[in-house]
């Protein structure tokens, strides 16, 4: 029987991972189709996933918090998150995953050795890095506008600082996880602080994919190699495309993903 998948979202209208997952199916010839789900209440995203039956999921903004409350099960290192991006159904029980985690870990794979990393936001992107760095044995500093965000970090031992209090030291790589770039052309703290730390380091990464934010052209301007997020959503489709269908990805399937997101 065919099987059954989606992303949740509000709005989902927008969502690249129907074409990205879809692509996938077609390459394995997996017997599946993956859709778009618009969800208003994230509170009920459990019953509405069983009752649509749904072999799996992902859950974007602004339901991964809810989606962790109301799972039977959570894995790996989603318990630390407290925030999930994937559903699977395994004989009526829900079990979740966050790949948004290792997907970025893959995704700075390229740049080589990184021991230093600063993070720039504190929302539920910098969660997830900040503890896949963490587990990995890699220093990571979190640098956040304001304050109110930060307890999150603290308690889980992570260094963070605002912007007024920020001492700067070396990292070898700087990440933009806030929303600055997204829609405007904000740089995500402000120049003086951030382009010293830049003329500093070698890599540079924004969770942002498909253009040059302003982060971007100033970390290349001063000389560091970067790369948008098309790699961290590519990855986390593909860890959460691998527990959908019991199946390891290689390097085909992966650039059959690739292409499918970039509608090519
Ligand atoms: N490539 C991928 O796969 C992928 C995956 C997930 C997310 N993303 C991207 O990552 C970004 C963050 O997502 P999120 O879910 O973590 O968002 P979020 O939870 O809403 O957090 C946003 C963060 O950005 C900060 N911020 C917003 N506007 C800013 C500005 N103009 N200047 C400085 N800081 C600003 C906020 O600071 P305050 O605390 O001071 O408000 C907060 O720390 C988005 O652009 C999203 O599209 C990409």
């Amino acid at each position: 029987m065919s099987q059954k998948f989606a992303i949740f979202g509000n709005p989902v209208a927008h969502s690249k991972s129907p074409q990205m997952q879809n692509a996938g199916l077609k390459h394995i010839n997996f017997d599946g189709n993956y859709d778009k789900h618009h969800l208003e209440d994230g509170s009920i995203i459990k019953d509405v996933f069983l009752a649509s039956n749904y072999k799996g999921a992902n859950i974007t903004v602004p339901h991964k918090e809810f989606a962790y409350a109301n799972a039977d099960e959570i894995r790996g290192i989603a318990q630390k998150i407290e925030a999930v991006n994937t559903y699977i159904n395994e004989n009526g029980k829900v079990i979740a995953y966050n790949t948004d985690a290792p997907g970025f870990l893959k995704a700075i794979e390229s740049f080589g050795t990184v021991k230093n990393v600063l993070l720039l936001g504190a929302g539920g992107t910098a969660k997830a890095i900040s503890l896949a760095l963490q587990e990995k044995g890699i220093s990571v500093t979190v640098l956040n506008r304001s304050e109110g965000k930060l307890d999150f970090f603290k308690n889980n031992g992570i260094k963070c600082s605002t912007w007024d209090s920020f001492e700067p030291s070396n990292f070898d790589l700087v990440v933009n996880s806030t929303s600055a770039g997204l829609k405007d052309e904000y740089l995500p703290c402000p120049k003086e602080l951030l382009e010293p730390v830049l003329k500093n380091a070698s890599f540079a990464f924004d969770c942002v994919y498909g253009k040059i934010t302003p982060f971007l052209a100033l970390a290349k301007e001063n000389d560091c190699k970067i790369k948008d997020g098309e790699d961290m959503l590519l990855f986390q489709g593909v860890l959460a495309f691998e527990y959908f269908t019991n199946t390891k990805a290689d390097e085909n399937l992966v650039e059959a993903m690739r292409k499918g997101l970039k509608g090519e």
